[in-house]
C-alpha cells in the first residue's frame, strides 16, 4: 500500500518527457488561469519575516548589477532595496499587478501553463526567482528547462515557498505533500529537467511567523 507521498514520487519517476501529462499535475480548478488572476491582488502572500528571508536569499544569490528574471511575478519582487540590478524582467498573469511593481524594468503577461516557452534568448539572465508560486505550474519540468536555457551558466534559480497557497489552483502533487515533501518535489523538478546542478536547500523556521523554504539550483553549461 503506497502513501500519497510515495505515489507522487513514483509517478514523477516515470516521467521522461518535460511535457508529460500526468494526474499529479492536475488541479481541482481546471478553469482558465486567466479567469482566476483576472483581478489584481495587492496583498502579500507571506508575512514580513518570511519576505525578509526571501530578500536575504536574493542578496546572497543574485549578483548586484545583474539581469534578473522574476517568474510568476506580481506587484512586489522582494528584491533587496539597496541593491541595483540592470534589468528585472517580470512574468505574471495580471497586468495591473505587474504595472504597479516598481522593481520591474520589463513586464510580460503570460500564462506559463498555456505557453511554457519563455520569450527570451539563451543565457540572458544572471538569476531567476519563483516566489510562493511554483505549486501553480502544471508543466514545471518544461518551465525549469526553459529557465535554464535563459540563464547564464552557473546562474541560480531561487525557488521559495511557505506553507499556504490557493489549493484549488495548486497541482495535486503539492496538495498531497508536506513541507519536506515540497522540498523534495522541487528537487525532483530540478533533477528531471536535467538542466541544473548543485541543488541546495535553505529553511527559515521561526516559532510564530511563516516558515520560508528555499530550493536553489544552478544552470548547467549549455
Ligand atoms: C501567490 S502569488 C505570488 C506573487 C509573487 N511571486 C509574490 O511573491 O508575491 C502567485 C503568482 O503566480 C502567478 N501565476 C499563477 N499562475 C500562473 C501561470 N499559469 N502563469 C504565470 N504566472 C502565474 C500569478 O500571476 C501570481 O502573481
Amino acid at each position: 500500500m503506497f502513501s500519497s507521498f510515495d505515489l507522487v514520487f513514483l509517478k514523477l519517476n516515470f516521467m521522461t518527457e518535460p511535457t508529460f501529462s500526468s494526474d499529479i499535475f492536475r488541479r481541482q480548478d481546471e478553469s482558465a488561469d486567466e479567469r482566476f488572476y483576472d483581478f489584481p491582488r495587492f496583498v502579500t502572500h507571506i508575512d514580513q519575516a518570511a519576505i525578509e528571508a526571501v530578500t536575504e536569499l536574493y542578496s546572497e544569490f543574485f549578483p548586484a548589477g545583474g539581469a534578473i528574471l522574476d517568474l510568476m511575478s506580481s506587484w512586489v519582487s522582494h528584491l533587496p532595496k539597496t541593491i541595483k540590478y540592470r534589468r528585472v524582467a517580470g512574468i505574471g498573469m495580471n497586468r495591473e499587478e505587474l504595472a504597479a511593481n516598481p522593481r520591474l524594468t520589463e513586464r510580460v503577461v503570460q500564462n506559463l501553463n498555456g505557453e511554457p516557452k519563455l520569450p527570451f534568448g539563451e543565457a540572458e539572465f544572471d538569476g531567476a526567482a519563483i516566489c510562493v508560486s511554483v505549486q501553480y505550474l502544471t508543466q514545471p519540468i518544461f518551465v525549469f528547462r526553459e529557465i535554464a536555457r535563459v540563464l547564464k551558466e552557473n546562474a541560480p534559480l531561487v525557488v521559495t515557498f511557505s506553507n499556504r497557497c490557493f489549493p484549488t489552483k495548486a497541482v495535486y502533487a503539492w496538495n498531497a505533500l508536506d513541507d519536506n515533501g515540497h522540498i523534495k518535489l522541487i528537487g525532483e523538478y530540478f533533477v528531471a529537467s536535467e538542466s541544473f546542478d548543485e541543488v541546495v536547500v535553505r529553511k527559515h523556521l521561526p516559532v510564530y511567523n511563516d516558515p520560508l523554504f528555499g530550493v536553489i539550483g544552478r544552470a548547467l553549461k549549455k
